[in-house]
């Protein structure tokens, strides 16, 4: 028997400021598509945009719905986009954000594991890591270089050839 290890690392900011310049305005840009959310049953109102090598910028927000499954993050929304709108662009950089009327959106949210499946795939499948930043209204923003670190172990399209 052997014991296997899995760790990454991430760079942790004390707040949006310490940010390099075109980090911060990505970040600033998921804030404000928070308010492009159909969030009428969580009232978690989530944004993500994506910076794409070719400078394009698209974005996502959650869309709920009275059938609750049927609803989609942020982050599956805004895949969808991209690969409609700019297939086969790598994708640098996804910021994402959230706010809420129950609680405070004072510290970063990191995709829930369905959307981490959908992140993984893309990155593999275009080649190019994809960088997220992570951060609330205020509070500390997380830099994560590549979606794979989220997904240890990951069922991956591999299995199926
Ligand atoms: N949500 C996202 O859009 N992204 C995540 O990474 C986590 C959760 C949405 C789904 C649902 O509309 C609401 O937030 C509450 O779970």
């Amino acid at each position: 028997m052997k014991e296997n290890k899995f760790e990454f690392n991430y760079r942790v900011y004390d707040s949006v400021e310490e940010l390099p310049e075109d980090q911060r305005h990505l970040l600033q840009q998921a804030r404000d598509v928070t308010a492009n959310a159909y969030a009428p049953y969580s009232n978690f109102q989530v944004g993500a945009v994506a910076r794409l090598a070719s400078g394009d910028i698209v974005t996502g927000s959650n869309q709920e719905n009275a059938s609750f499954p049927v609803g989609l993050c942020a982050e599956r929304v805004l895949l969808a986009s991209v690969a409609s709108m700019h297939p086969r662009t790598p994708i640098e950089t996804i910021a994402i954000s959230y706010k809420s009327d129950h609680q405070k959106s004072d510290h970063p949210i990191s995709p829930c594991g369905i959307c981490r499946q959908s992140l993984q795939e893309y990155e593999t499948r275009i080649s190019h890591p994809v960088q997220l930043i992570l951060g609330g209204m205020t509070g500390p923003v997380y830099v994560i270089d590549s979606v794979t670190k989220l997904l240890p172990l990951a069922f991956t399209s591999e299995e199926l050839r």
